[in-house]
């Protein structure tokens, strides 16, 4: 057998061909700034209830698809169901975020149901499958999963944090044991991202959401480390699979990031200089970013003068448009119809 090389336009980027006009998607791109979305969560009780709904995953999943013909469609779920399917309890409240119970202590690691995740998250895998089956043909469909170090401080600190103290003071005092909940959650994290990929997405992003809050040392041990291992577990089992790095805030470390964990492309956050980027990251695997959210809040020259930089800087090496962070709920509609234009008309 003969494989053909990929023809839909994102996995086109991110093999390396430069694209014009470049492909997009948005991190959060299906979610509350919708009303179509916020019609259907209104049917059901709670967000992990919707999580796992095959039907009403998958209609979210395509919304953003059918109103912007984004070129990625990113399965709608939530990277906070690996902690539920390890047995923590996991809720959202509205307008709180998330709260899980504290994890604490090498028991409570000891204690996570690490075998069989795949199974407790099937519902997860059938959205993916129904998607895959009502894709656009050149729509690429995006799987996902938290960095363990950012999925690590969801359960130590029991949902967002504003110093991540809990979480530090154990990375840093008792490094052995944390080390225990980490490799359970690269573990974790590969038996999903495979599921995912067995199911039909066709590219994976990891969302390493924290990683802007260590220590240079801290940073290589907690992130680069199993995000190393999560990306050759991944490549030896579907070497044809692209995965892009998301480590938000990583400022100098990116370099190091992209070099050390292997990645296929990296995704950069709203404050990483594009010109830098160019020069530094571009030159070694795809970029994707990295418009800031609140641009697309705004509209009008803000939004047009922040696309036609991103653009100008990364059109002549692969690239893939998105924001530097996720879609926030007060976002116009309007204002995302507007860049999907724009990038397509071209400068
Ligand atoms: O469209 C998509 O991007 C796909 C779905 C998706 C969601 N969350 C849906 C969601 C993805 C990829 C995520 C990733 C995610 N979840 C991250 C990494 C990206 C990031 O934002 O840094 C993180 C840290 C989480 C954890 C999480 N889930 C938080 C902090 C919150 C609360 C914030 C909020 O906006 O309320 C969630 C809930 C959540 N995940 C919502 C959505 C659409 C809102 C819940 C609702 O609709 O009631």
């Amino acid at each position: 057998m003969t494989l053909s090389p990929p023809s839909k336009p994102m996995l086109r980027a991110l093999m390396g061909d430069v694209m014009r006009p470049p492909p997009v998607w948005l991190m959060r791109q299906a979610g509350r700034y919708l009303p179509e979305y916020r019609e259907v969560r209104a049917r059901v009780g709670t967000f992990l209830d919707l999580c796992y709904s095959p039907e009403l995953a998958s209609e979210v999943t395509l919304q953003p698809i059918r109103r912007f013909r984004m070129d990625g469609a990113i399965l709608f779920s939530d990277i906070l169901v690996i902690p539920h399917g390890m047995g923590r309890m996991v809720g959202f409240r509205d307008g709180e975020g998330p709260v899980l119970e504290k994890l604490q202590g090498r028991e409570e690691v000891e204690a996570l149901a690490s075998d069989g995740i795949a199974e407790r998250l099937a519902p997860v895998y059938e959205t993916v499958a129904r998607v895959a089956g009502l894709l656009p043909a050149e729509t690429a469909l995006i799987g996902f999963a938290g960095g363990p170090w950012t999925v690590a401080t969801y359960m130590v600190e029991g949902g967002t944090s504003r110093d991540f103290a809990r979480v530090k003071r154990w990375a840093l005092g008792e490094p052995d044991g944390f080390a225990l909940l980490i490799d359970r959650l690269v573990e974790a994290t590969i038996a999903h991202l495979s599921a995912q990929i067995a199911a039909g997405v066709e590219v994976v992003q990891i969302f390493e959401s924290w990683a802007g809050i260590l220590d240079a040392e801290s940073f290589r041990r907690w992130v680069i480390e199993p995000n190393r291992k999560i990306v050759a577990a991944v490549k030896v089992r579907h070497p044809q699979v692209p995965i892009i790095g998301f480590p938000r805030g990583a400022g100098l470390m990116y370099r190091a990031y992209v070099v050390e964990t292997g990645v296929s492309a990296v995704g950069l956050d709203t404050t990483v200089p594009c010109g830098v980027a160019q020069r530094t990251l571009q030159s070694l695997v795809p970029v994707q970013g990295n418009l800031d959210p609140l641009a697309l809040v705004v509209g009008g020259a803000a939004l047009e003068r922040g696309v036609a930089a991103i653009v100008a800087a990364f059109k002549d090496g692969p690239f893939v448009f998105n924001l530097g962070h996720g879609v926030v709920p007060e976002t116009p509609v309007a204002h995302v119809a507007h860049l999907a234009e724009l990038l397509r008309r071209g400068p």
